[in-house]
């Protein structure tokens, strides 16, 4: 079945013509007019390559450090929500597929599979923990703590949510904004994560926590026994605080378009700020990543890795663990290819002069 699936865009074609609509909406939908959303994908395509020839590229390299950590792919999971809706092994499989390939997995606060399953799986697997700051700092430094014991190996601070993006289609319905997320689980599923830190009745209390500073966050990093990446950054000002915070590596995001419409794309965003960054911690990305040119042009602005959010949901929508590995598949022999075909050899060695703007590019 899934062989006939050779690019993203089937897997996500497949996924979305079978999951029930409420799921496939929550999945696929960006906020407001969805114009952040089309712009990641479609700013990837007004960047152009300047390939290079002859540069013997019989032997290419695709593995890269992230924090130290080794990974055989510059292309990690970024966290989504909720993986149980499109499989019920949920983010088991999703941890496992990404463990088998050799990547990084980052789950999500908002999972419906418990912390402790996942990383119970993680042998030397690169796993980082997404928190959402819900209460208070402290809450978020017990997190910390549990993160460690789990052996994660960083903490992800999603900065971008101070509160929901307006989407709207939830639960099958339209709504205008109510500034929460509003999704309901169907009754045999469960945040475990949240339910863990906040208890069952977590309606109220799970809502984002609106009044926080990078004061805030620089107190969370200062205690933090693990490495702290602020993830939602679009500008050098941003990037700035982070570094200031302690943050020990930025990325680059606007949460797949499901926030502020009208924000740049991330890949757009993504040269600001590496030069606001300057080498001084370790640059990510997400947005709109779906094919391996895709990666090497992220990777060409200064990405060290990228990350893929929806792409793994249906993958594992479409075939569970397998799906998701056959999603990372594809995308390293697509990255793979395009580097050969672009003369370079290994992804810590990409010369910022492989792309251009095509604005730039001269006309006749
Ligand atoms: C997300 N994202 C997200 N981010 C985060 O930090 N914590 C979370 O729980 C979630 N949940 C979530 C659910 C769904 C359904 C989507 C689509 C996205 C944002 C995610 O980490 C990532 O930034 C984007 O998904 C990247 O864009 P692409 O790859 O989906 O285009």
């Amino acid at each position: 079945m899934d062989t006939e699936l050779i690019c993203l865009d089937d897997y996500e074609r497949q996924a979305l013509s079978t999951l029930d609509t409420r799921y496939g909406d929550f999945f696929a939908a960006g906020a407001d007019d969805e114009q952040t959303l089309q712009d990641n994908r479609a700013d990837f395509k007004k960047l152009r390559f300047r390939p290079r020839m002859m540069r013997n590229v019989a032997d290419v390299s695709l593995s890269t450090t992230i924090l130290g950590n080794l990974i055989s792919l510059p292309v990690g999971i970024a966290p989504t929500s909720r993986h149980k809706l499109v499989h019920h092994l949920g983010e088991e499989a999703t941890a496992r597929a990404a463990k088998s390939m050799g990547t990084c997995f980052c789950l999500s606060t908002y999972a419906t599979t418990k912390a402790a399953e996942v990383a119970g799986l993680s042998g030397d697997a690169t796993q980082w923990f997404q928190l959402y700051i819900f209460k208070d700092v402290q809450m978020a430094q017990r997190q910390i703590q549990k993160a460690k014991k789990h052996g994660f190996k960083a903490v992800v601070v999603t900065v971008d949510l101070p509160v929901v993006g307006n989407r709207r289609k939830v639960n099958g319905t339209r709504k205008a904004n109510s500034a929460i997320d509003g999704f309901e689980l169907p009754p045999h599923l469960r945040h475990e994560i949240i339910e863990e830190l906040l208890g069952r009745d977590n309606s109220v209390t799970s809502k984002p926590c609106s009044h926080l500073t990078w004061k805030d966050l620089a107190m969370i990093v200062s205690a933090s026994p693990l490495p702290v990446i602020a993830k939602g950054i679009l500008t050098e000002e941003d990037a700035e605080q982070a570094i200031k915070a302690g943050c020990s590596a930025v990325y680059v995001s606007n949460h797949g378009g499901r926030q502020l419409d009208g924000v740049y794309s991330s890949i757009s965003a993504l040269p600001e700020v590496v030069k606001a960054v300057g080498g001084r911690v370790e640059v990510y990305m997400d947005g709109g990543i779906r094919t391996g040119t895709d990666v090497l042009k992220a990777l060409a602005l200064g990405a060290r890795a990228v990350f893929i959010g929806r792409p793994a949901i249906y993958g594992l929508a479409v075939g569970g663990e397998k799906g998701v590995r056959r999603v990372i598949t594809i995308l390293r022999d697509e990255l793979k290819l395009a580097m050969q075909l672009s003369g370079i050899t290994d992804v810590n060695d990409i010369p910022r002069s492989l792309v251009q703007h095509e604005s730039l590019i001269p006309r006749l």
